[in-house]
């Protein structure tokens, strides 16, 4: 991922890093990732279990399986499919499938544990469709979006988060150019700038070899 591709479409994501992938993709975490981890008391601050979050461009993160054990109702979008049942398989999971919106998602429920995720565009995703999320955690997904569609994303997420909701973003700057295609290089100033309508903190920022890592809270403001 961090070599530069241009990732655009459904497929283009599908065939790069579910399909064509001999290993498994360079985001792809063994372990839940310290960032929610260490941050699930500042994500759910009154309310520790059972909240409603959202898992935007989720893969099949294992953080998934963190939040449904902290006993919350998890529910991710995903473009691919391969990503999804790789999920269920790699975690031991069974699943029933559906169609939404006449076809604009498969909803996969996942019967051993409370996770729904929806096959499909994190750009199509409405309230009437998923309802409204306590919180977010979102780790890849503001960063894999193209500048000129990241309002629009930031405007979705806002929309389906209930009043006082939070956002957990990990995120990291690169320093190099959008022309090499996501993740983009995101800082402090861009997260702020483009979620407006968040009150933004950083919670932890560190080094590794491909850039800074940046862990942040957002407030959505009253
Ligand atoms: C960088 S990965 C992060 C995956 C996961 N959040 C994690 O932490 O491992 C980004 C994921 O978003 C998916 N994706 C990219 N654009 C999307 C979109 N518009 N709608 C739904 N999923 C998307 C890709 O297929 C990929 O699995």
């Amino acid at each position: 991922m961090l070599s530069g591709n241009i990732l655009a479409t459904k497929e283009e994501w599908e065939q790069t890093y579910w399909i064509d992938s001999t290993t498994e993709p360079i985001f792809q975490r063994k372990n839940f990732s310290e960032s929610l981890v260490n941050n699930h008391n500042v994500l759910f601050p009154k309310q520790r279990i059972g909240s409603r979050v959202y898992v935007p461009c989720c893969g099949k993160t294992r953080d998934m399986i963190y939040l449904a054990d902290m006993k919350h109702e998890v529910i991710g979008v995903e473009y691919a499919k391969t990503a999804i049942e790789e999920f269920h398989r790699d975690n031991s999971l069974t699943y029933t499938t559906s169609d939404v919106e006449g076809g604009a998602f498969v909803l996969y429920c996942t019967n051993e544990k409370n996770i729904k995720i929806y096959q499909g565009d994190v750009f199509s995703m409405t309230t009437e469709i998923c309802g409204q999320f306590d919180g977010a955690f979102d780790r890849g997904g503001y960063n894999s979006t193209y500048p000129s569609r990241r309002n629009a994303y930031c405007s979705v997420v806002r929309s389906l988060l209930k009043t006082g909701g939070r956002i957990l973003l990990e995120t990291r700057q690169l320093g190099r150019p959008v022309a090499c295609g996501p993740p983009f290089s995101m800082t402090m100033e861009d997260i702020a700038n483009d979620f407006t309508h968040f009150d933004v903190s950083a919670l932890k920022t560190y080094e590794d070899e491909h850039g800074v890592i940046y862990t942040s809270i957002l407030r959505l403001k009253a």
